[in-house]
Parts: structure tokens; C-alpha cells; sequence
């Protein structure tokens, strides 16, 4: 079963979003493997989103994620990835599709409520940023 790495970004714990977004992940019917509240500073910030340091928005982002606690957590589903980005919506929520995530609950595109991982192998790296296996494991046991 694949697995993703989400972040419940500052603007939803702010927002107090955290039980209404977490429902429909859940109805959605992805298993949450893990989860915590966690607040990044803004050099933990840039680690997690390193493949955008050379782009013109990279120290708001950086800012912004480490503006408040966040929630990140594993989920695991088939086809997990893909299913959870067309969850969530695009990145920019005006754009975003009608009863995603983004679309009901986002402000902007650097204010947008919720993080999913890309890809397969990102989902990976970005679950072993904040949890190790070991956790997963023992939340199963
Ligand atoms: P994530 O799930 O958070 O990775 O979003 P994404 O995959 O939909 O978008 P992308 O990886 O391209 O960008 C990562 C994050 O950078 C976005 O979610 C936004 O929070 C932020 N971002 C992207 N474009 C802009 C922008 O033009 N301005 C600002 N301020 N932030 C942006
Ligand atoms: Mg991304």
C-alpha cells in the first residue's frame, strides 16, 4: 500500500481547520499512520522544501511555515500520491477544483492550508523528515 506525507500548514492550525480537514482525509479513506504537532523553525523549513530554494518565493514560504505549529502525518492508501493531490486541489486554491481542500478552505497560493507529497520516492524522504519507521510500526502494533 503506498504511502504520503502530509502537512496541516500553519494557516489550518491557525484557522483551527485541524478536526475539519483531518475528518475528510479520513472519509476520504486515507489511514492516518502517523501523526504530531510540531513547529518548524524556518532553517527546518527550508530543509523540508530545498527544491525550491532558488525560486523567488522560497524565503515567504520559509517564513510561512515556520509562522506557527503544523501537523504532519502519514497516510497510507492505494494509490495514495495521486489521490491525495487531487484531494487537496491545485496549489493555487483559485484554480483549485470544487470541494477539494485548497478550493474550500485556502487563501492564496502561499497560504494554502495543506501539503502532498509529489512523488513515491518524495513521499518517502519527506515521512523520514519528521517520523522513523520505527513510529509508524508501533502506532500499528
Ligand atoms: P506542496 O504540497 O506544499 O508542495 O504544494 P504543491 O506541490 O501544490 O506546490 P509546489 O511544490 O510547487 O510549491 C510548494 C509550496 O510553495 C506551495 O504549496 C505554496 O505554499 C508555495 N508556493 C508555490 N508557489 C508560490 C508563489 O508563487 N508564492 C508563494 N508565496 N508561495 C508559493
Ligand atoms: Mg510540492
Amino acid at each position: 500500500v503506498e504511502r504520503t506525507l502530509t502537512i496541516l500548514k500553519p494557516d489550518c492550525v491557525r484557522k483551527e481547520l485541524i478536526g475539519e480537514v483531518t475528518r475528510r482525509i479520513q472519509e476520504a479513506g486515507f489511514k492516518i499512520v502517523a501523526m504530531k504537532m510540531t513547529r518548524l523553525t524556518k532553517d527546518t523549513a527550508a530543509g523540508f522544501y530545498s527544491v525550491h530554494k532558488e525560486r523567488p518565493f522560497f524565503d515567504e514560504l520559509c517564513e510561512f511555515m515556520s509562522s506557527g505549529p503544523c501537523v504532519p502525518m502519514i497516510l497510507e492508501k492505494e494509490n495514495a500520491i495521486k489521490d491525495f493531490r487531487d484531494f487537496i486541489g491545485a496549489t493555487d486554491p483559485s484554480e483549485a477544483e470544487e470541494g477539494t481542500v485548497r478550493a474550500d478552505f485556502a487563501d492564496s497560493v502561499g497560504e494554502n492550508i495543506i501539503h502532498g507529497s509529489d512523488s513515491v520516492e518524495n513521499g518517502q524522504k519527506e515521512a523520514n523528515f519528521f517520523f522513523s519507521e520505527q513510529q509508524v510500526t508501533a502506532n500499528k502494533a
